[in-house]
């Protein structure tokens, strides 16, 4: 073989065996955050040593090689940096945060801690290995052949992850707060909103601080909204967005039509735009999700996207959608023209009108 073919091929095999062990990357990240470690560096205020580190787990000291070998993976990754600090005269190794591990810190807003800990649920893992033998069934999702039901019905029957999986929302509503509270542009001028699929009312929290005569109705499932008290601009009604949006000037989709079939969008869509037409005056469908293939958008966010799309494809029959997907959904439901802004990172705002 020529040499230039044999060093192609052994970059082939690194690939390979790249993603092949992506996954022993997720469990190192999963038990760095399950042993606290973020926490335990901030904490200690400046970088750590590994026997500093050790001593602060409380875990068996005989382990230190072992923590020493799972940071250097996890630095490697990018989610800590090591400089050097000087012990008792002597040069050592510490280990320090970068923005991608302080935003695991359980007390910090925002904090990605709840989101990162729920996505490792074995409920999740699990269904993910059932992929290649759903490709021969009829199943709706990979989801359905390990737990021979919906990833909804579920979540409905499992209270310990029900409870995971909403605050797991709640912490990925987080970071797009930060930049929610500046769009105000977005709400102004409207009196009334409905939240569909809105969770525990995160965003409309958020925002009705700063527009408080904005009337905000969260529409979720009844196990997800049951217990919550109202407030004067925020009200939480339960029940499903199939058979009933309540009325409003707008209607918000965060991070919902991303979990359902194109046939269940435009079926949600059609309800969305009867229900800002109702009152006469034609309002806006605001939609915060996925849109693959956006201009700027670098490897790592592309690669996010993509797997959070086999993700969807594992738990709930969703998809991510590139724009041209997105604009068939609005002009099969009978919207006329919409706007994309990308300024959540991973998500985009499309306003879309009748
Ligand atoms: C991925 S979560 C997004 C929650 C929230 N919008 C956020 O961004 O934090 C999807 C939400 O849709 C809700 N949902 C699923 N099926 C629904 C239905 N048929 N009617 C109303 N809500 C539904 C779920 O209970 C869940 O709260």
């Amino acid at each position: 073989m020529q040499k230039m073919d044999v060093e192609e091929l052994f970059q082939a095999q690194a690939l390979l065996y790249n993603y092949t062990y992506s996954f022993i990357g997720s469990m190192s990240l999963k038990s760095a955050v399950h042993l606290g470690i973020p926490d335990v560096i901030s904490k200690h205020g400046q970088p750590i040593t590994i026997p500093e580190l050790v001593l602060a787990l409380e875990i068996n000291p005989n382990k230190s090689g072992y923590v020493y070998r799972l940071m250097r993976l996890l630095v490697h990754a990018g989610f800590f940096v090591t400089s050097k600090v000087i012990k008792e005269d002597k040069e050592e190794v510490g280990y320090d945060l970068t923005p991608s591990s302080r935003l695991l810190l359980k007390e910090n807003v925002p904090t990605l801690s709840p989101f990162v800990r729920a996505m490792f649920h074995p409920a999740l893992v699990h269904s993910s290995e059932f992929l290649a033998e759903w490709f021969h069934k009829n199943e709706v999702t990979p989801f359905n052949t390990a737990f021979g039901m919906s990833y909804w019905e579920y979540l409905s029957q499992n209270q310990e992850f029900n409870g995971l999986f909403n605050e797991a929302m709640i912490s990925d509503s987080g970071m797009m707060n930060l930049v929610i509270k500046n769009c105000k542009s977005v709400f102004e001028g409207l009196n009334s909103l409905v939240d569909v699929g809105g969770g525990k009312g995160a965003v409309g929290r958020i925002v009705c601080e700063s527009l408080p005569n904005l009337h905000w109705t969260v529409l979720d499932l009844p196990h997800v909204v049951e217990n919550l008290l109202d407030s004067p601009n925020l009200k939480f009604v339960g029940g499903d967005m199939f058979q009933f949006i309540p009325s409003a000037d707008a209607i918000l989709l965060k991070l919902v039509l991303h979990a359902f079939s194109d046939e269940e969008c435009i079926k949600v869509l059609k309800k969305c735009r009867e229900a800002i037409s109702n009152k006469g005056k034609e309002g806006k469908v605001i939609i915060i999700d996925i849109v693959i293939g956006e201009k700027n958008e670098n490897h790592v966010l592309t690669e996010a996207k993509l797997f959070f799309d086999m993700l969807m494809m594992v738990l709930v029959n969703g998809k991510e959608r590139e724009e041209k997907e997105w604009e068939k959904l609005f002009l099969e439901a009978g919207f006329s023209h919409y706007k994309i802004t990308s300024i959540f990172g991973m998500r985009s705002l499309i306003e879309v009108y009748p």
